[in-house]
């Protein structure tokens, strides 16, 4: 599953990572910059926030309470599209998903 991931200065990265990885592990495993992910992808830290691109918003889909409630924490602002990206799991339909990072973490 290719992923992209466009830093808050512009800078691209894509990785190819495994179905079944969350956007945020593929990240850290990977070595992208600007998604931290401190709590390992246990909902607890919103270090791993990311703005889903607009194209691809609906395939993604929507956030839930609990992951709503925990991006009030967020480092930066939080908008309709904002994730956690450890709750993104890859899958096939996902394949050239595009997502933009934040410009902190913390
Ligand atoms: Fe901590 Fe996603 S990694 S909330």
């Amino acid at each position: 599953v290719k992923v992209t991931y466009i830093a808050h200065d512009g800078s691209q990265t894509d990785i190819d990572a495994d179905e079944g990885d969350t956007v945020m592990h593929a990240a850290v495993s990977q070595d992208v910059d600007g998604i931290v992910g401190e709590c390992g992808g246990a909902m607890m830290c919103a270090t791993c926030h990311c703005y889903v691109d607009a194209a691809w918003a609906d395939r993604v889909g929507t956030r839930d309470r609990s992951e709503e409630d925990m991006l009030d924490g967020a480092a930066s602002e939080v908008t309709e599209r904002s994730r956690l990206s450890c709750q993104i799991k890859l899958t096939s339909d996902l394949d050239g998903l595009v997502v933009h990072l934040p410009e902190e973490q913390f």
